[in-house]
């Protein structure tokens, strides 16, 4: 596969979604079947890397990498008493990475890091732009991706959710 820096967003007419392969079948599946009709919801966008020359047998461009990113809401409670203080008790606004995965072939070489820096710099774009999110969540699958997350400063928020202020996420940026 050639490799392709430059993440575009998921168009199903150009790029080959059944033969990616993240070793989640969970992530897969989404990416097979629900990340296309999603944005045609509105309810997510996908950003895929697609590999620059597209397969013979398909005419499609292999996926390299995906990340996806929409919103979602949190409870004043799931914040430590130092946060939630000064915020309103009702749902709060914030940015989620639904999914974020790497083709198996391509694991360890520097692409998710990328996906989830894009996916960041998205976030901060939307909060400069006006889109209200006090911070980032994430839902990490297993105890590889929470390490990998826990890297870029994301904290235990509940049980199974990761959070990164946008305070964080604009320091990132504005650096
Ligand atoms: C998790 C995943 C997206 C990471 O992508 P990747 O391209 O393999 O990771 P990268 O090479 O960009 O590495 C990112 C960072 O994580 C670190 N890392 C990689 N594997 C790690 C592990 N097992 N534990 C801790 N850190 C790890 C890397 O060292 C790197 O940090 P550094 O820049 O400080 O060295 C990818 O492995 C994947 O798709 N896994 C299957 C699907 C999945 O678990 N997705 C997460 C859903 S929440």
């Amino acid at each position: 596969m050639t490799l392709c820096t430059k993440f575009v967003e998921l168009n199903k007419k150009q790029h080959d979604r059944k033969n990616f392969g993240c070793g989640v079948g969970q992530l897969d599946d989404f990416l097979q079947t629900k990340a296309s009709n999603h944005r045609e919801q509105k309810i997510s966008k996908t950003m895929v890397l697609p590999a620059t020359k597209p397969a013979a047998s398909t005419n499609l461009h292999p996926i390299q990498a995906f990340y996806t990113t929409t919103q979602t809401t949190i409870e004043r409670k799931t914040l430590s008493a130092a946060v939630a203080k000064a915020l309103p008790n009702y749902p709060i606004p914030v940015f989620i990475i639904p999914c974020l995965a790497v083709d198996k072939k391509l694991q360890g070489q520097g692409i998710g890091k990328a996906a989830l820096i894009l996916a960041l710099e998205e976030f901060y774009h939307a909060s400069t732009n006006g889109i209200s999110g006090i911070g980032v969540v994430i839902d990490p699958i297993d105890k590889k991706a929470d390490a990998i997350y826990r890297k870029f400063g994301f904290e235990t928020l509940t049980a199974n959710r990761l959070f990164l202020g946008m305070g964080t996420v604009e320091e990132l940026f504005n650096s």
